[in-house]
């Protein structure tokens, strides 16, 4: 089998495009895109997060952030928010049309236009390692795109980012269900 290295670089797939979202200490709401994240505990998130981006500012003020889910419908209103600064554009929020519902349970945003949202507390974040790490308070998922009760991926139509290509790619066709395809080879 023959490789191509591509090197020490941060490359998997598929990342998240997660739309983290804040409000600033007037309650105008900022978006930025962040690719880099996962889960790190059962009611945790972190994300690698530059210092100097409005939405670092903005956590460091309220102690809260949300995260939306990118979707197909808002791919670019997704894409704008990770090239655009809320530092210089200060209505980049509204410019990319979102809008914006105060969290029931932290001092965030929730972005109407993305059907899921994590609501969450900052935990720490480190200027230095650039890791925020987030409590997840809630998982707020828009009713329109439930099906019998459950998030519906058809409907929600997540993307996710490709970092060999920088590009976007919206999830396909279920193929299995999880902690189970994998069973006819436990023989
Ligand atoms: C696909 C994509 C992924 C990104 N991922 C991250 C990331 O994980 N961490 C980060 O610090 N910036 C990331 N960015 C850049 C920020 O979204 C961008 O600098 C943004 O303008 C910051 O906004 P703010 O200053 O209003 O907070 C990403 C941008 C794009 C387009």
């Amino acid at each position: 089998m023959k490789r191509k290295n591509f090197g020490a670089k941060p490359l998997t797939c598929a990342q998240p495009v997660w739309i983290l979202a804040t409000y600033d200490e007037n309650g105008v709401p900022d978006a930025m895109n962040a690719a880099w994240g996962g889960i790190s505990e059962e009611n945790e998130i972190s994300v690698c997060l530059s210092a100097g981006h409005k939405t670092c500012i903005n956590f460091a003020k309220t102690g809260a952030f949300t995260v939306g889910m990118a979707t197909a419908e808002t791919a670019a209103a997704c894409d704008y928010v990770g090239i655009v600064s809320g530092n210089v554009v200060a209505d980049k929020f509204a410019r990319a049309g979102f809008t914006a519902e105060k969290s029931e349970f932290v001092n965030a945003p929730v972005i109407r236009e993305l059907p899921v949202s994590l609501e969450c507390r900052v935990i720490r974040y480190d200027p230095e390692s650039c890791i925020l790490r987030g409590e997840i308070v809630n998982v707020g998922v828009d009713e329109a795109y439930l099906t019998d009760g459950k998030a519906d991926m058809g409907k929600i139509r997540p993307i996710t980012f490709d970092p060999f290509n920088n590009a976007y790619h919206v999830l396909g066709e279920k193929i299995g269900n999880a902690w189970d395809v994998g069973k006819k080879l436990m023989k």
